[in-house]
């Protein structure tokens, strides 16, 4: 079950998405032991964020999330504070900012962490001026990307999601400035109204969806990167069992991170997932996840 992801190395490809759990170094331990490969943070900003008033999230029939948090979280430097006890836990350190010099900044921070990974967040669908507004500028995409690799030694993921430009675009001045494996995909903006009060139900109007619902377009993402780009690749949206997973490595990937499934199926879901796929492999004679990786673009 362990796999590369370029430079990374870890024992299992399932990882928790950012966002979900993303806070506290207890429950990253709980979630290591629990069957996670790695465990993204929260998107961490230069400073303490509040985020938006709630209602902050709504449960879509049908199953799947819509969420406008608003990256509310306490800023890289306490952050780094939370994480420096940090021995076992493969962590990846989500970043969001609007300008390479924040990025630059946030590493600083974490200059006495143990951290496996950077993941940029180019792809937030509901907050102004950080996130999808980020990725949609391809030419800003190449400043933060070569400012960060130029900051740390430590490997680099881009997560990219669907905003304005076409993501493949983001993608492709991500590779131009040196990322080390794309995270695909984000949210995909969206909305919900109450009947009754005729009102947006989230307060910020817009937000994010995430959950089955996705995980169809998640995968077509996945597919169509690795048909196009040799990069590593961490598919995620909408994968909450073992077949879900299989489909993504199938599609390319590397790895998986999930999120909306632990709302739904608790942290069993890691393991749940691993066992599967380990079955899959054996009753397909597969020794490695390696051997299985994008074999569904074999014409
Ligand atoms: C409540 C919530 C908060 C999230 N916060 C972040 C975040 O801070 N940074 C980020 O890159 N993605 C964030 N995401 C997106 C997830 O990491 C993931 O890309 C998305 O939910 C799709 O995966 P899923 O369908 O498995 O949930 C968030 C998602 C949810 C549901």
């Amino acid at each position: 079950m362990a796999t590369c992801i370029g430079k990374i190395q870890l024992e299992r490809p399932v990882m928790l998405a950012s966002g979900i759990l993303g806070i506290s170094l207890d429950v990253f331990n709980r979630l290591y032991r629990a069957g996670a490969g790695a465990v993204v943070t929260k998107s961490l900003s230069t400073e303490p964020w509040d985020g938006y008033p709630n209602p902050t999230i709504f449960s879509v029939n049908g199953g799947g999330w819509i969420n406008a948090v608003g990256l509310s979280n306490p800023g890289a430097p306490n952050f780094a504070k939370i994480i420096e006890p940090n021995k076992d836990v493969p962590i990846i350190v989500s970043l969001v900012g609007s300008i390479p010099q924040d990025f630059e900044m946030m590493i600083k921070e974490f200059k006495n962490c143990k951290i496996t990974a950077y993941e940029l967040n180019l792809s937030c669908p509901h907050v102004a001026k950080v996130g999808l507004e980020v990725g949609d500028d391809p030419e800003l995409v190449k400043k933060i990307v070569s400012t960060v690799k130029n900051s740390t030694n430590v490997p680099v993921i881009a997560k990219v999601g669907l905003g304005t430009t076409h993501y493949l675009t983001t993608v492709s001045a991500a590779i131009d400035s040196g990322i080390d494996a794309i995270t695909a995909i984000n949210t995909v903006r969206a909305m919900a109204i109450d009947v009754e009060t005729q009102r947006p139900i989230l307060s910020n109007k817009f937000g994010g969806l995430s959950g089955t619902p996705i995980k169809h377009i998640a995968l077509r993402c996945v597919y169509e990167i690795s048909s196009k780009y040799d990069i590593p690749i961490i598919g995620c949206g909408g994968i909450s069992t073992w077949e879900d997973a299989v489909e993504f490595i199938l599609a390319g990937s590397s790895a998986i991170q999930l999120g909306s499934a632990i709302g739904e199926n608790w942290i069993h879901v890691f393991n749940d997932i691993n066992k599967g796929v380990l079955e899959y492999m054996e009753r397909k004679n597969y020794s490695t996840l390696e051997e299985m990786r994008g074999l569904a673009k074999k014409s």
